[in-house]
């Protein structure tokens, strides 16, 4: 089995934004209320030669065997020094996904490895991602990976504006409540 990475470049918008479809759906049957189902309107190609176009993006493809298998996008971000804070560079992983047929093969280490390589080549150590708390499958790969939290976000999500009632997964337990 061979697995060949490559940068993206805007020729290939159509197969991003086709190979995005696994992830958005993902995110939209566990996060309905912020994810769009998938239609034409979700990350339409046009949407995905606007990402590949921007210089600050670093945008890889996967094929397996020569089929388009994942790809990972990151962006190169340098922030500045303020007040409070240090400046610093960081590259963030937006989206890394592997059609389902094609998964624990390698493909997205290979995929993490190539985003890595290129923040090395651009003097960048940092890489940083977020992950949904439901996405166990993406926590354990990042984990294998070496990333390790290092901060929380917190909501206190209600099931409709009109409730009291609380998601189940954020139910008090009794002792909190
Ligand atoms: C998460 C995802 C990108 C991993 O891709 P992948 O190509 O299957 O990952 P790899 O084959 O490189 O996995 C390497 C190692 O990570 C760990 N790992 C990967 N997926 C895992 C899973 N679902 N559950 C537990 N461990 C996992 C394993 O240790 C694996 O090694 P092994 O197969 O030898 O046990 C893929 O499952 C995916 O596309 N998921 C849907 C999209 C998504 O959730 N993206 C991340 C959004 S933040």
């Amino acid at each position: 089995m061979n697995i060949a990475v490559r940068r993206a470049s805007e020729a290939d918008a159509e197969v991003v934004s086709l190979l995005n479809a696994d992830v958005q759906s993902l995110h939209a049957s566990a996060v309905p209320e912020r994810f769009k189902p998938l239609g034409p309107d979700t990350f339409p190609a046009t949407a995905a030669r606007r990402l590949l176009a921007n210089p600050s993006n670093l945008v890889f493809i996967a094929e397996l065997d020569s089929e388009p298998a994942g790809y990972a996008y990151a962006e190169v971000v340098h922030l500045p020094e303020s007040p409070l804070r240090h400046a610093w560079d960081e590259v963030h992983l937006h989206h890394i996904s592997v059609r389902p047929a094609y998964r624990r093969k390698g493909v997205a280490s290979v995929l993490l490895d190539s985003v890595r390589a290129a923040a090395d080549e651009i003097g960048i150590s940092l890489v940083t991602l977020q992950v949904w708390s439901f996405n166990e499958g993406a926590q354990a790969f990042f984990r294998r990976q070496g990333f390790t939290p290092y901060i929380a976000r917190l909501w206190n999500r209600q099931l409709n504006p009109h409730s009291n009632q609380h998601c189940p997964e954020i139910m008090p337990t009794a002792q909190e409540r």
